[in-house]
């Protein structure tokens, strides 16, 4: 897909389509009505006939319209132009985009930059959620299947008319921007959507070599079964035992700027498949486990927007991964094991095995002396009972970097919602025979998980992401979201624009 921004008078744009918006005031705006003049007073014909009233998402196309060169002009409600929200903004863009697909059109042209509220933040939003809504319209995820009915091509090239109080240079760097991090966003969903027996851990070791070919700034260490055996990652090698799928530590290291500045370290958790160990899930639903990686997915589809943007910072990605099966050599509830960090473990569940292998990745990140680290971990099923699909579950040993992470997630369209992480859940966590347990009862369950990271991530400015909700959708719509990529990319582009 291509975006292009142009400035003419619309009544000369070429286009498969044109589309502009309509307001709910019963009476055109001046560039509509100026429009109409060209177009004979059709438009306003059939506004007299009351056939669409300017409401958010309402739609309606003209075909052959006299006097203008467009081949078809689509015509998109914004409700009352007054109180345009980035929501009601969103839902305009997605009703354009669905009509469009539903006609086939594959290349159209819009004035969808030069509506109130103006301003360079709500333009970078509207940016945001042209390319986001349209990549995501574009996004299937068919590899592997042989046969795939196809009745609609994807969205190849629109053009943007560009507002004339917006340069279009800067409407080309947003455009750049957003289309970097639907970029990293499909790299994720990709990921995630790949069966588990395709996508390993050996499987995420390679794609990460495949994306730091891109760019001469990052590099790539793995660390395999024998060097985490010489430094000791006990918990992440406790998981591995049931796998026959050799485990892997991925290390990414971006680096966008030669000025010793310190990373932002970004860890995702990487269990390619999840089955519970010994603490065997149920049946039903499990393949959706496939998608446990979707930290690691959303980690490394960062560090692939970062391989096209090239922005003035450095991330370190950290992707502890492995698979979590039942074996004869597997974890049994009650084994005590050593950690990383020298702290032991009384790992009473086997299915509560993302926060071991976090633990031991957070007690190694300390070695790149983190600005700020990020975890992110579908990490439980309480955080999808807690706060559903809509927003990530968000947990930090730090006020002003939870902060800025709720920010981005709200700039970003992709919310996160903080719960506390009060030192009075930590007696839940309590093990007569080890320094800790690995799971800490049925009640805050999500809080509980975050706690027992915490105790690993005590020397540095730390958040926790639980995706367990957000990083995919079930049912008829199944599929990976993407999700926390939009969150953490703002996160990033915005800590680099501050300290420039
Ligand atoms: N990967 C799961 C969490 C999960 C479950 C995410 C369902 C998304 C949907 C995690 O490893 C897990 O099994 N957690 C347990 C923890 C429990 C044993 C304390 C859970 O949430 O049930
Ligand atoms: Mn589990
Ligand atoms: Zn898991």
């Amino acid at each position: 897909m291509e975006f292009l921004v142009k400035q003419a008078p619309l009544d000369s744009i070429k286009t498969d389509c044109l589309v502009l918006t309509i307001d709910s005031s019963g009476k055109f705006n001046s560039k509509l009505r100026n429009f109409d003049k060209k177009a004979n007073g059709l438009l306003g014909k059939v506004l007299r006939r009351n056939n669409i009233q300017g409401n958010v998402g309402e739609t309606l196309f003209f075909q052959d319209v006299p006097g203008v060169s467009a081949d078809r002009v689509l015509l998109v409600g914004l409700g009352d132009p007054t109180s345009v929200t980035l929501k009601s903004y969103r839902k305009l863009v997605s009703s354009v985009a669905k009509q469009a697909r539903d006609h086939k059109i594959n290349s159209f042209t819009c004035d969808l930059l030069d509506i109130p509220p103006r301003g360079s933040q709500m333009l970078q939003r509207k940016v945001d959620a042209i390319v986001n809504i349209l990549y995501s319209q574009n996004y299937t995820f068919t590899e592997q299947k042989n046969y795939s009915k196809k009745d609609f091509l994807g969205f190849k090239k629109i053009t943007l008319i560009s507002s004339p109080s917006a340069s279009r240079t800067s409407i080309r760097h947003l455009i750049r921007r957003f289309m970097g991090i639907n970029q990293g966003i499909n790299l994720a969903k990709n990921l995630a959507n790949r069966s588990a027996n395709v996508c390993t851990p050996k499987h995420l070791a390679t794609e990460t070599r495949k994306i730091a070919r891109k760019s001469k700034k990052i590099s790539v260490t793995i660390l395999e079964k024998k060097d985490m055996q010489k430094l000791e990652m006990g918990a992440l090698l406790a998981v591995a035992r049931g796998s026959t799928e050799p485990a892997k530590l991925i290390v990414a290291n971006y680096k966008g700027t030669g000025i010793s500045r310190k990373p932002i370290v970004l860890i995702g958790k990487g269990v390619t498949f999840d089955s519970g160990g010994i603490s065997l899930k149920p049946g039903s639903g499990m393949d959706e486990m496939k998608y446990d990686m979707a930290g690691a997915a959303s980690v490394l589809g960062c560090i692939e927007a970062l391989s096209i943007l090239e922005p003035e910072i450095n991330v370190v990605a950290l992707i502890p991964a492995t698979e979590n099966m039942p074996d004869g050599k597997a974890i049994k509830p009650g084994d005590i094991i050593k950690s990383l960090s020298g702290k032991t473990v009384e790992i009473l569940n086997t299915d509560a095995e993302g926060r071991l292998i976090l633990c031991d990745t957070l007690t190694y990140c300390s070695k790149f002396k983190p600005e700020c680290v990020i975890d992110v971990a579908t990490l439980t099923g309480a955080c999808v009972v807690a706060l559903g699909k809509h927003a990530t579950g968000m947990l930090s040993n730090d006020n002003g970097l939870a902060g800025e992470i709720l920010e981005a997630g709200e700039k970003a369209n992709d919310r996160a919602w903080q719960l506390p992480l009060w030192e009075e859940y930590r007696t839940q966590l309590n093990s007569p025979f080890a320094d800790i347990a690995n799971v800490g009862g049925r009640s805050a369950g999500t809080i509980t998980a975050a706690m027992f990271l915490a105790e690993f991530a005590k020397p540095y400015k730390w958040a926790h992401l639980d995706i367990a909700g957000t990083a995919w959708n079930s049912g008829a719509s199944k599929g990976a979201t993407g999700r926390p990529v939009s969150l953490l990319m703002e996160f990033i582009l915005s800590r680099a624009a501050k300290r420039k």
